[in-house]
């Protein structure tokens, strides 16, 4: 890595940070561009986030990735918000402006979605199913809402949060898509739902253990169904194992962040980064 008087940055503000594959990812996708950007991870405080936020525009930064828990308390602090972030109450890119104002994005909204067609799915006129209904979940929804999903369904635990997530997600986008709600299970939906659903994103924390937990049993899906996992550690967890055996398609939980970051990235720069070569850092 070549260091200049003109090297710009751009980094990740978690708390904490130090685990974060974002750096890795991002700096092997600024070099293959050749440009002269630098990716840091921003250990922040959640005392000191408002104060590094405006840091951004001091540093001359070119933008910043926003990680847990400071998806929320950036939004004061920033000058507006696209869309997506609007209606998921979330931020997870901010970009600083040539005027030195400051908007922030979401591009975990479309990062499922785009993980899907970059394995060669679509979501757009299709039933699709969200398990999860937490801050990812939510997001993944927005996203195959925006996408042009025809029917959205959220699936979590405990039932009462998918509601809620669904009936605020259904007053900000009305009339985009059908919403469902239910609980993780078969029962959850009528048979003639199951058969219809083409891709399912797993966004809870399930799998993350070594518990050997699934959240859903996949003889529930139709054997055309597309299955994304967003837990990436480990790589194979119990449920993408099992919907692998039942030979239904897959995309790991490395490609869900790897498009997220690919849309950060983009969204800093205009153009597109090398996903091949931010793949190999993540698998390294
Ligand atoms: P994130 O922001 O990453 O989505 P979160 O808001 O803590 O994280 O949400 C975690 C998700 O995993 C929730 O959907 C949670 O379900 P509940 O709302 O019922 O808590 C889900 N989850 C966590 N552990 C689970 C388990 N053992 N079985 C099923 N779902 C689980």
């Amino acid at each position: 890595m070549n260091l200049t008087g003109r090297t710009r940055l751009v980094g990740v503000m978690g708390w904490p940070v130090s685990h974060s594959r974002s750096p890795a990812m991002h700096n092997a996708a600024l070099q293959a561009a050749g440009l002269d950007v630098v990716y840091v991870p921003l250990p922040v405080d959640p005392a000191n986030i408002g104060e590094a936020v405006r840091g951004l525009r001091a540093l001359g930064f070119r933008g910043s990735n926003v990680t847990i828990p400071h998806k929320q308390t950036v939004i004061e602090y920033l000058d507006r918000l696209t869309d997506e972030a609007k209606v998921i109450g979330a931020v997870n890119t901010i970009r600083v402006e040539a005027d030195g104002s400051m908007t922030g994005h979401n591009t975990d909204c479309y990062g499922a979605v785009g993980a899907l067609r970059q394995d060669g799915g679509e979501v757009a006129g299709r039933t699709v199913v969200i398990l999860g209904a937490g801050g990812a979940g939510r997001a993944v929804a927005a996203g195959c809402a925006f996408a042009g999903a025809r029917r959205v369904v959220l699936l979590n635990r405990t039932v009462e949060r998918a509601r809620e997530v669904v009936a605020e997600l259904r007053a900000k986008l009305p009339d985009r898509c059908e919403w469902l709600a239910g609980g993780l299970g078969k029962d959850a939906l009528p048979e003639s739902i199951w058969a219809e659903v083409s891709a399912v994103f797993q966004t809870t924390s399930v799998g993350m253990n070594d518990f050997g937990e699934i959240p859903l049993d996949a003889n529930v899906l139709p054997s055309g169904c597309h299955v994304l996992e967003s837990v990436y550690s480990p790589l194979n967890t119990p449920f993408l194992l099992q919907c692998r055996a039942r030979g239904l398609r897959i995309t790991d939980g490395l490609a869900m962040l790897l498009e997220q970051g690919a849309l950060s990235f983009e969204f800093w720069f205009g153009i597109a980064p090398d996903r091949r070569a931010m793949r190999r850092a993540l698998d390294s």
